[in-house]
């Protein structure tokens, strides 16, 4: 490991099975940089889920899924939040920090299902369905949620929609998330047309021939993949479902159908699981790299901003989910 800082040299060990060593020496440089400026300038990193592994086993300090790191932003206590993930989750931390400085690196980092739906399509289902509540999901912009009675996360959205005690919920924007959900309670959803570009690629025929291939492959799957795909799988649930799954089951062999990084991230603490990678990779969250992590921290780009009367209702629809 020549070539590497004392300290990027000793996190390598976390990652060696994920991160071939000649590849190393790339990162080294800027994770050194950037456990300086976190203590320089008080900061903590937030990183999901979905992030590749020398961002999530390295430099982050608070890693999840949608709803953890919403959970986890309310207890940081630094004076500043890089959000290692999507522009809505950036929107959520500084929804619940609103006196701190959220940074999210990249401002690309979209996500399909946010870009489905719009404030004034909030408002047209609610004339569509009036006294139907609406549940809207996260990853959406804070303008949606602003129009929204409480938000939800694969993580919770079953809980969430039974909290509201009605036979009847409007649920946005992910379809096929609304109907994993209708599968599962007795409560009627109303859904949008919304899909993840990355989940929604999945089909029925790739779990039956991966399980040809891999024969006793335990497959999970996201609730964002289509139900005929879910139908399928072994186990949906959030990411973090997922890998807590794979902690306390310890299948042999299994599948993770979601995004690619996932299986490098929880491959790391199980290496007596096999895991099969076929997977679909999120551009979204690809465009967060060490180099732009870095830059956001020295140079505070780009600062998440959120008008204050739109961020107060959007915070009460995050704040009832939190409190479900
Ligand atoms: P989780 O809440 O399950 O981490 O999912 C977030 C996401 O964007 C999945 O595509
Ligand atoms: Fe959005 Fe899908 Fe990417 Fe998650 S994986 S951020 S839902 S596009």
């Amino acid at each position: 490991m020549s070539g590497t800082s004392p300290s990027a040299a000793s996190l390598y060990s976390r990652v060696e099975k994920v991160i071939p060593a000649i590849e190393w020496p790339v990162f080294a440089a800027d994770i050194d940089a950037i456990l300086r400026l976190k203590r320089e300038r008080n900061a903590v990193i937030l990183a999901h889920n979905y992030q590749t592994p020398e961002i999530f086993h390295c430099v982050a300090d608070i890693v999840g899924d949608s709803l953890a790191l919403a959970r986890k932003a309310m207890e940081v206590e630094a004076e500043a939040i890089v959000l290692a993930g999507v522009h809505f989750m950036a929107e959520t931390a500084k929804l619940l920090n609103p006196e701190k400085t959220v940074l999210i690196p990249d401002m690309g980092a979209g996500c399909s299902l946010a870009d489905s739906i719009t404030p004034e399509d909030v408002r047209l289902m609610r004339q569509r369905y009036p006294g139907v509540p609406v549940v809207t999901y996260v990853n959406t912009s804070a303008a949606v949620k602003a129009e929204s009675d409480i938000c939800c996360t694969s993580g919770n959205a079953k809980a969430v929609v039974e909290s509201l005690g009605v036979p009847r919920v409007i649920m946005l924007p992910d379809e096929y998330l609304a109907q994993n959900i209708a599968a599962q309670t007795d409560v009627e959803i109303i859904a949008w047309k919304g899909h993840c570009e990355v989940h929604e690629r999945f089909t029925p025929a790739d779990i039956r021939e991966l399980r040809e291939a891999h024969p006793g492959v335990t497959v999970l799957a996201h609730p964002e993949c289509p139900p005929e795909v879910v139908a399928e799988a072994d186990f949906a649930g959030s990411t973090a479902a997922m890998s807590d799954y794979v902690g306390r089951e310890k299948p042999a062999r299994v599948v993770l159908i979601t995004e690619c990084s996932m299986s490098d991230n929880v491959s790391v603490g199980y290496p007596d699981i096999e895991f099969i990678r076929p997977c679909n990779l999120c551009p979204h969250m690809k465009r967060i790299t060490l180099g732009n992590i870095r830059a956001a921290l020295e140079e505070n780009r780009h600062a998440v901003t959120i008008d204050p009367d739109l961020a107060v209702r959007a915070r009460l629809a995050v704040e009832r989910m939190l409190a479900v």
